[in-house]
């Protein structure tokens, strides 16, 4: 794969999945060839069902060669899953049997999940917030993908003598959480430093095993970060009051989930938030990555032409940046998402009328006009440039 990034070609596989995915991973693989044919880089798309779409037409939600094809891709674009229809299935198995999303994530080991979240200065009279409570705002979460209680067993819904009872489990292995850990504070060394670390220490053991082993990571490995722990219901009240505090949040699988759609409401929309997920290095530094918006398939309002397609442009952006080792091109396509939202071309979820056409061809011709390197459109804090391992630290760091 170095070899292959060294000659800037990439083979890149797009599951678009259901409701809005199509839509906006349309939108955002336009972005990425434009920017792409601009650059010089060659990049091999295939595309293949996944979710509903794949259950419609193949009896599951991925098939083994779909996930045989992620295994070899450069990157994978995953658009949204689900939907009422497949939702209220009730079907055998486990959560990699009923989501071709959460098989992706388990098989490729896609542990580090990162969903960017910021304050956009030209937004804020659109989100919930006063403008100095969201001023600044620029975070991380990084989730943890690919352990607790999605994936804890045992789980289930039995029939005991007490009646039906269902079944969870959330478990975590030091080692889970200890790499979890690390890469919450390799974002934050290019980042402030600051690392929030989430859990209910106070009524989970996963907890309490979670606080030790992040508090022991960060004594032998990270002495100078800044380490705070908070209880998840503490954390997203402070976040709420104060989210300019939060530099990397780091969360499990679930706490991780919810902290990210909460704190979409800090960028006006959910269609805003972009993310990428990434496994274990093998040793030729090859890491699995999947980008994909944080948002679900939107079934309220799939076929309308009106989602925001922003989430996924700026996957795109995190996949040039981080797996095609572009950050130029990355700033270039976040600063004409910026223009557009300065010029108010916004989607109904951020209170415009513009359809995802319209955002995307404002993106397009933004792009069109930038020069290949990107032009600063507003003044900002980078969304992304955390990802890549030779940057220097961001805002001083430790
Ligand atoms: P959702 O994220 O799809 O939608 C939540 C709300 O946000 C809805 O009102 C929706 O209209 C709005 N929204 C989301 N993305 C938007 C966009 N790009 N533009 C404008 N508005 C947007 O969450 P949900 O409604 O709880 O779930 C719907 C389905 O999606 C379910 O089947 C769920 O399991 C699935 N889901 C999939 C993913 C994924 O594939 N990564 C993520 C979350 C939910
Ligand atoms: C997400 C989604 C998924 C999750 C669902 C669709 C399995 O909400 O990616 O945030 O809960 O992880
Ligand atoms: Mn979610």
């Amino acid at each position: 794969m170095n070899s292959k990034i060294v000659a800037g070609e990439f083979d890149l596989l797009v599951l678009a999945g259901d409701g809005i995915g199509p839509k906006v991973t349309d939108a955002a693989v336009r972005v990425l060839y434009t920017v792409a044919e601009k650059a010089g880089l060659a990049i091999r798309i295939e595309r293949d069902v996944a979710g509903g779409a794949c259950y419609e037409a193949h009896g599951c939600f991925l098939r083994d060669q779909t996930l045989e094809r992620a295994r070899q891709a450069d990157a994978i674009l995953f658009g949204a899953e689900g939907g009422p229809k497949w939702d209220a299935l009730d079907l055998p198995g486990g959560p990699t049997d009923k989501s071709g999303l959460s098989r992706l994530r388990k098989e490729l080991d896609l542990f580090a999940n990162v969903r960017p979240v910021r304050g956009w200065p030209m937004l804020a009279e659109r989100t919930p917030f006063r403008p100095e409570v969201i001023a600044g705002a620029d975070l991380v979460v990084l989730r943890e993908l690919t352990a607790g209680i999605y994936f804890g067993e045992p789980r289930g819904i039995i029939d005991d003598p007490s009646g039906l009872r269902a079944i969870d489990t959330q478990s975590y292995t030091a080692s889970e959480i200890d790499r979890s850990a690390r890469a919450a504070f390799e974002i934050a060394r290019r980042r402030r430093g600051h690392v929030t670390s989430v859990d209910k220490a106070n009524v989970m053991e996963s907890g309490v095993l979670w606080r030790r082993r992040v508090s022991a990571i960060a004594a032998a490995e990270y002495p100078d970060f800044s380490l705070e722990h908070r209880y998840a219901d503490a954390c997203l009240y402070e976040l709420m009051r104060a989210p300019s505090r939060f530099d990397v949040i780091l969360a499990d699988n679930l706490f991780g989930d919810l902290i990210s759609d909460c704190a979409a409401s800090i960028s006006g929309s959910l269609g805003l938030l972009p993310s990428a997920s990434f496994g274990p290095a093998d040793t030729a530094g090859r890491r699995p990555a999947l980008y994909e918006p944080v948002h679900g398939s939107a079934p309220d309002i799939a076929g309308g032409g009106t989602a925001n397609p922003i989430a996924a442009i700026l996957s795109v952006a995190m996949m040039l940046g981080e797996s095609f080792r572009r950050p130029d091109l990355s700033k270039t396509v976040e600063n004409a998402v910026s223009a557009v939202l300065a010029q108010g071309v916004l989607t109904p979820d951020l209170g415009g009328s513009a359809t995802t056409a319209d955002v995307t061809e404002a993106i397009l011709s933004e792009l069109a006009s930038s020069s290949g390197g990107g032009r600063p459109v507003v003044e900002q804090t980078a969304l992304l440039s955390w990802l890549y391992e030779d940057l220097p630290p961001m805002v001083g760091g430790p």
